[in-house]
C-alpha cells in the first residue's frame, strides 16, 4: 500500500517533512499548496511535485481528490481552520504540533475526523524517534520502577520578531517549545490532576518563558520549562523509584539516552536519523512518524496509539491551564 501526500504551507518545517517523505518508498509527495503561486512553484520544483499540482491556495489542494493525506504545516493559529478544510474535503490529516491554539479548537478537529471516519494525528514526531521508543520500552520493562518525576526543558534565545513573537500566530515559548516537555510528561504520567505555572509575558504579548508544574493522582510531579529568551539545558530527566533515565540535549530529538539503575549506568545510542538497520543518512527523524501513520492506516486504524487523539486533547487542556495561570490570551 502506498500513500499520496499533499503539503499545506511551504515554511521551514514543510521542507523537513518533504525531505522525510522522500525517505519512505511508500510515500509520494504529489501536491503542495501555498498562499503564494511563487512559493508553491519553488517548493514544487525542489521536491519534484508535478507542475499541475503546485497550488496557489489551500482550497485548491482540498479540491484535489487524488491526494490521500495532507500534512498541515501552517502556524498553530491556523491549524483548526486548515485541518477542518482538509477533513471536510475527505482527506486524512497529519497536523503539526501544537495541535491547535487551545483544547476547544482541538476538540472540533477531533470531532470532525471521527464523524467523517478520517485519519487524524498530531505530528508529535519525538514520540516515534528510536530514543523515545527505547524510553517507552525501558519504562514498560520497569527498568526504573515507578516514575515519580519528569523534569524537562527546551529553550533558546530567539531574536525578536517573527512567528514566535506574534500573538496572532499563537506565538510564545509554551506552544512551540514547551509542548515537547509537556508531551513527554503526558506520555509517562498521563493527564495531571493539577497544573500551575509561572512565567513572563514579554513586550510582544506572548510568553517569553514559562515553567509548568503538574501534579498527578499518584503523587508524581513534572516540571516543564520553555524559554525564547535564555538558553535552557534542553534535556530531560525521568526519575523512578528504582533509577532514572536522562535524555540529553536536545530532549525532543535525542540520539541517545542514559539509564542509571541498580548500580549500573548504560548509554544507548539511538540516532534520530537512523532508519531501522538501514545506513544512517543525514537529516532529522521526521519520517518515523510517517511510517507509523502508514502502518496504522494499513491496519485499518484512524488514529495513532502512540499519540492518541484523546491524549492530544488532554495535552491541550494542560497548555490551556498553564496559559491561564500566567494570563496569556491569544487575540
Ligand atoms: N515538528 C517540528 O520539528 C517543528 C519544527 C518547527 C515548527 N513546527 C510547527 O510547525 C508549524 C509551522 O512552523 P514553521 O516553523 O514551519 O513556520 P514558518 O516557517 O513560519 O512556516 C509556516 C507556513 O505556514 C503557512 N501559512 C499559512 N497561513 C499562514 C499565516 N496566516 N501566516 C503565516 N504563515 C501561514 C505559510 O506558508 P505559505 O506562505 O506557503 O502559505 C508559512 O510559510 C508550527 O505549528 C510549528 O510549531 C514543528
Amino acid at each position: 500500500m502506498s500513500f499520496r501526500w499533499g503539503i499545506a504551507g511551504t515554511g521551514s518545517i514543510a521542507h523537513g517533512f518533504a525531505d522525510a517523505l522522500g525517505r519512505l518508498p511508500d510515500a509520494h509527495l504529489v501536491a503542495v499548496a501555498s498562499r503564494s503561486r511563487e512559493k508553491a512553484e519553488e517548493f514544487g520544483e525542489k521536491y519534484a511535485v508535478p507542475a499541475d499540482r503546485r497550488y496557489a491556495s489551500y482550497e485548491d489542494l482540498a479540491a484535489d481528490d487524488t491526494v490521500d493525506l495532507v500534512y498541515v504545516a501552517s502556524p498553530q493559529s491556523h491549524h483548526r481552520e486548515h485541518t477542518l478544510l482538509f477533513l471536510n474535503s475527505g482527506h486524512g490529516v497529519l497536523c503539526e504540533k501544537p495541535f491547535a491554539l487551545d483544547a476547544a479548537q482541538a476538540a472540533d478537529m477531533i470531532a470532525v475526523a471521527r464523524e467523517r471516519g478520517l485519519f487524524l494525528m498530531e505530528a508529535m514526531w519525538s514520540r516515534f524517534l528510536p530514543a523515545y521508543v527505547k524510553l517507552r520500552e525501558l519504562i514498560a520493562e520497569n527498568a526504573i520502577g515507578t516514575v515519580l518525576s519528569v523534569d524537562a526543558d527546551f529553550g533558546f534565545p530567539f531574536p525578536p520578531g517573527g512567528r514566535l513573537f506574534d500573538p496572532a500566530l499563537g506565538g510564545g515559548s509554551l506552544l512551540d517549545l514547551g509542548v515537547y516537555p509537556v508531551s513527554l510528561a503526558s506520555m509517562l504520567l498521563g493527564e495531571p490532576a493539577r497544573v500551575t505555572a509561572t512565567g513572563l509575558i514579554g513586550t510582544a504579548g506572548v510568553d517569553d518563558q514559562i515553567a509548568v508544574l503538574s501534579g498527578y493522582t499518584n503523587g508524581a510531579f513534572s516540571v516543564a520549562r520553555s524559554s525564547l529568551r535564555t538558553q535552557l539545558a534542553c534535556t530531560a530527566r525521568i526519575a523512578g523509584t528504582e533509577g532514572h533515565i536522562e535524555l540529553p540535549f536536545l530532549m525532543h530529538c535525542p540520539d541517545s539516552l542514559t539509564l542509571q539503575a541498580k548500580g549500573t549506568t548504560e548509554t544507548f545510542t539511538l540516532p534520530a536519523a537512523r532508519d531501522g538497520d538501514a545506513p544512517e543518512t543525514a537529516g532529522g527523524g521526521l519520517h518515523h512518524q510517517v511510517r507509523h501513520l502508514h502502518a496504522r492506516l494499513t491496519a485499518g486504524h484512524l488514529e495513532s496509539d502512540v499519540i492518541p487523539l484523546d491524549e492530544t486533547l488532554s495535552i491541550m487542556r494542560t497548555l490551556d491551564t498553564a496559559r491561564a495561570e500566567i494570563g496569556l490570551v491569544f487575540p
